[in-house]
């Protein structure tokens, strides 16, 4: 049974935008199609015990060469934005130097789809899939990085540009910096300070000047970027969890957002931004990390339950697992919790100089059962009606959020997790790449035609 339908997309007002994300490493395969190079994905997962299931982003969903029915399924569903990343590596295979004109005309023919049907095309530049020759020259620890990407940037302003107006620079920074080069369980697979911290801040930098760079060569165009959060919540109210919690929630929720309106890093007492500031002399740069966002994409997925240990370095702060709590958790052992959702689009869009909130992403994996050729997956369906109640409520309070976008159209390649970790509204067979829309996707359907 699925819940009933308390409130209509038409309560969010007339202008909000109805979306749905997917990424290029997570659902377009084709890795050697059209001249494309290697990405870091595809290097790290062939290395043993990376990826849970043991696959391959190689083909996944192969949205290379079906989307023309996979943008027929987002019209089908209703909503009137798709938002997806560019592969850098099938514009640029080495990621810098020749311009691979395969790649570049493939994502004009997905643009020009969504154009056609009436699609909102919103362009991500970096879903973390950077080109795996410029990882071999040390990826986004050097500095030559902030080069790599302004041309790759350059190159899809100059050729989308005219069609598309609406931009993301990074998504989740946070994300990618911390999983790929402090914890090495994500691409490129790398761990430790010395990593993490040139990464962090010349993600930082490449944002702003993404940003910069897409302002002086798209007319009219609308620019954000999209960071990750988590409420984060002591586990007591002793001084030492309370502190921990602190701690984490700058290194979560304010490390990216705060450089990136002007404030600077972080510049609380904490031997992290101590070493940030002293490893990349961060203080330097308050103006060049700054960029004038149109929107602010935030990304909110779950609370993180935090208490102190002394053996985690630096942070000195672990997770409190939803599981061992009494909350509700998804199949990814993330607790839901749409309040904490609302707090934190509040929380966000309070910032001085954010002038409009995006929610990019937002959903949830939940083991589903095909039977008889149905889906239904009444817990993504009842989480998504709680986060949207939850974002409804925070509109008409007077929030700044003008847009929601799910993630994801359909299941794809999550990352470390392989296909077993299946987020999609749309359920893939990924043997023989059958669409069947899950109940949940039913669902948006009927709540956006109302
Ligand atoms: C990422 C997606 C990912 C999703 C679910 C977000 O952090 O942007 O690529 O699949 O979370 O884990």
């Amino acid at each position: 049974m699925i819940p009933a339908a308390t409130i209509r997309a038409t309560d969010f007002g007339k202008d909000f935008l109805w979306g749905v994300t997917i990424a290029a490493a997570q659902n377009e395969g084709a890795y050697t199609a059209g001249g494309r190079g290697p990405s870091v994905w595809d290097q790290f997962s062939q290395r043993k015990g990376k990826i849970k299931d043991g696959s391959r982003p190689s083909v996944a969903c192969d949205f290379y060469h079906r989307y023309k029915d996979d943008l027929l399924l987002v019209k089908a569903l209703g909503f009137t934005v798709f938002r997806f990343s560019i592969s850098w590596s099938r514009i640029l295979p080495d990621g810098t130097g020749k311009i691979n004109l395969e790649g570049v005309a493939y994502y004009h023919r997905v643009i020009d789809e969504c154009i056609k049907l009436g699609l909102v095309p919103f362009i991500t530049l970096y879903h973390w899939d950077l080109p795996y020759a410029l990882e071999k020259e040390g990826g986004w620890y050097t500095h030559k990085v902030l080069r790599w990407f302004s041309r790759f940037v350059t190159v899809c302003a100059t050729e989308y540009g005219d069609k598309v107006k609406n931009w993301i620079i990074l998504n989740e920074p946070m994300a990618f910096t911390s999983l790929g080069y402090m914890l090495g369980v994500h691409a490129p697979g790398k761990r430790g300070l010395e990593y993490f911290l040139p990464a962090v801040h010349h993600a930082a930098m490449a944002q702003a000047e993404g940003g910069r760079i897409i302002r002086s060569l798209v007319q009219a165009a609308t620019i954000g970027t999209a960071f990750s959060c988590s409420e984060i919540v002591p586990a007591s109210q002793h001084p030492k969890d309370v502190a921990a919690a602190n701690r984490m929630d700058i290194l979560l929720n304010r490390l990216f957002i705060e450089p990136s309106l002007g404030m600077g890093y972080p510049n609380d007492p904490f031997p992290l931004m101590e070493k940030l500031y002293l490893h990349n002399k961060a203080w330097k740069y308050t103006d060049q990390l700054r960029f004038d966002f149109d929107f602010i994409g935030l990304q909110n997925y779950f609370p993180v339950t935090v208490k102190y240990n002394a053996v985690i370095p630096i942070i000195q702060a672990v997770e409190v697992k939803a599981a061992t709590r009494k909350v509700p958790y998804t199949a990814m052992g993330w607790e839901v919790n749409a309040d904490s959702f609302y707090r934190m689009v509040k929380r966000f869009a309070a910032y001085e100089n954010v002038k409009q909130v995006i929610v990019t992403e937002n959903g949830a994996f939940y083991k589903d059962k095909l039977v008889n050729g149905r889906i239904d997956d009444v817990q993504r369906t009842a989480y998504f009606e709680q986060y949207l109640t939850a974002l409804l409520r925070a509109k008409k309070e007077g929030v700044k959020v003008n847009g929601y976008f799910a993630w994801t159209l359909m299941d794809n390649f999550e990352w470390s997790e392989g296909y077993h970790a299946r987020f999609g509204l749309v359920h893939v067979d990924f043997d023989t790449q059958l669409r069947t829309v899950k109940q949940s996707g039913h669902r948006f359907r009927e709540f956006l035609s109302r």
